[in-house]
């Protein structure tokens, strides 16, 4: 094993590559706590429909199809124009940076660490504002401030609401103060809702209306377990997607994603199953966890932050749980958490059970 921040993979799910580091088997079996994915898995309709969909494959993406932004409008209640489909989150997250190429931006931090490579890619500089405490707490007088900065405003704040990794929520009022204050100073918002479906609160999608300076990113690939499909979309006055629109390449998305657009935002079912999973694992994993002695954020996502109290503490603590073949999430790449926490994912009964065990016995241990 090579203790310490170095050979840590940036993303989760590199199960490979973690075995190597802590000298494992490629075969060892592993439950994957650090990726962020609905364990229900994709619809049960997604096999069928993708063999019956060869022939879109014959053809470019049809860049002037409007059915996929049109349910997508129709779903979230915006215009068709406020809406741009992307390929995955990530490109939303890359086009929200391009569109302010060279300006300044604000990054709460910890958070997803695309936002910052986003920002390195098309030459913003970046400032970090941290969460505060134990709760991750935004300090709002702070933002208002760094918004308008000491020599030039910020030309957009990114901030993820739940947040990756913390789960924790900034309150729909201090994104209504900050819109306003963004109104001054010239910055836009782009508030990243990849895990908003996995939440009890509301989307910010009203907010839409009032606030041109507004962006909403998505992700279909979180919610519906598809991560190799790349699915994501931008919401935004239209001026703005509309900027954006025409910085995306050329067939961005591919076919048999925009094909899937309607027919995966249709199926209710899975939805409401999702919500019964989220029920019967949320807040009863992470106050489990609590009762075993662990300090861990409230959290609004489908995954918890739990503190290792310090890096070498959550490094023994990641090994055990691989050990036990259970695969968390490390933070060292997410900016203040300096891999002291671990994230892990919610997962269904089983699966949530065996964390639960291998935590009481790291704690007996
Ligand atoms: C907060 C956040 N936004 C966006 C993404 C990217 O999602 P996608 O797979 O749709 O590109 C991720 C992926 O982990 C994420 O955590």
């Amino acid at each position: 094993m090579t203790p310490g921040s170095t050979n840590w993979p940036d993303h989760g799910g590199r199960r490979a590559a973690l075995l190597a580091r802590f000298g494992l088997p490629a075969d060892h079996s592993l439950i994957d706590f650090s990726a962020n994915l609905n364990p229900l898995g994709p619809p049960a309709w997604l096999s069928d429909w993708l063999s019956g969909a060869a022939d879109r494959l014959a053809a470019y993406p049809n860049p002037d199809d409007e059915t996929p932004a049109r349910a997508i409008a129709e779903r979230d209640g915006v215009l068709p124009e406020q809406v741009l489909v992307t390929n995955g989150g990530a490109e939303a997250i890359y086009l929200a940076a391009a569109l302010h190429a060279g300006g300044r931006a604000l990054v709460i931090e910890p958070t997803f660490s695309e936002y910052r490579l986003a920002c390195a890619h098309y030459g913003l500089s970046v400032e970090s504002l941290r969460l505060r405490g134990e709760s991750f707490e935004l300090d709002v007088d702070a933002a208002e401030r760094a918004m308008a900065g000491t020599t030039r405003p910020a030309a957009l704040l990114f901030l993820c609401r739940p947040n990756n990794p913390t789960g924790t929520m900034v309150a729909a009022e201090t994104i209504e103060r900050l819109l306003a204050r963004g109104l001054e100073t010239g910055t836009t918002l782009v508030v990243d809702e990849a895990f908003i479906d996995f939440s009890d609160e509301q989307a910010l999608t009203p907010l839409l209306a009032s606030a041109p300076n507004l962006v909403l990113l998505r992700s279909l690939t979180k919610l519906y377990d598809l991560p190799g499909l790349r699915l994501g979309y931008m919401l935004g006055s239209p001026s703005l997607v509309q900027g954006a629109r025409d910085l995306q390449m050329p067939w961005s998305v591919n076919a048999l994603a925009l094909g899937l657009v309607a027919p995966l935002l249709a199926d209710a079912d899975y939805l409401s199953r999702t919500r019964t999973w989220l029920a019967g694992v949320r807040p009863g994993v992470p106050n489990a966890v609590r009762a075993l002695g662990y300090r861990v954020p409230a959290t609004q996502a489908n995954f918890m932050l739990l503190d290792g109290r310090d890096a070498a503490e959550a490094e023994a603590l990641f090994a055990f749980l691989l050990r036990r073949g259970l695969l968390a999430r490390h933070t060292h790449n997410f900016v203040g958490l300096d891999g002291r926490w671990l994230r892990l994912a919610l997962r269904d009964s089983t699966d949530n059970a065996c964390l639960l065990e291998a935590l009481a016995a790291w704690r007996q241990a």
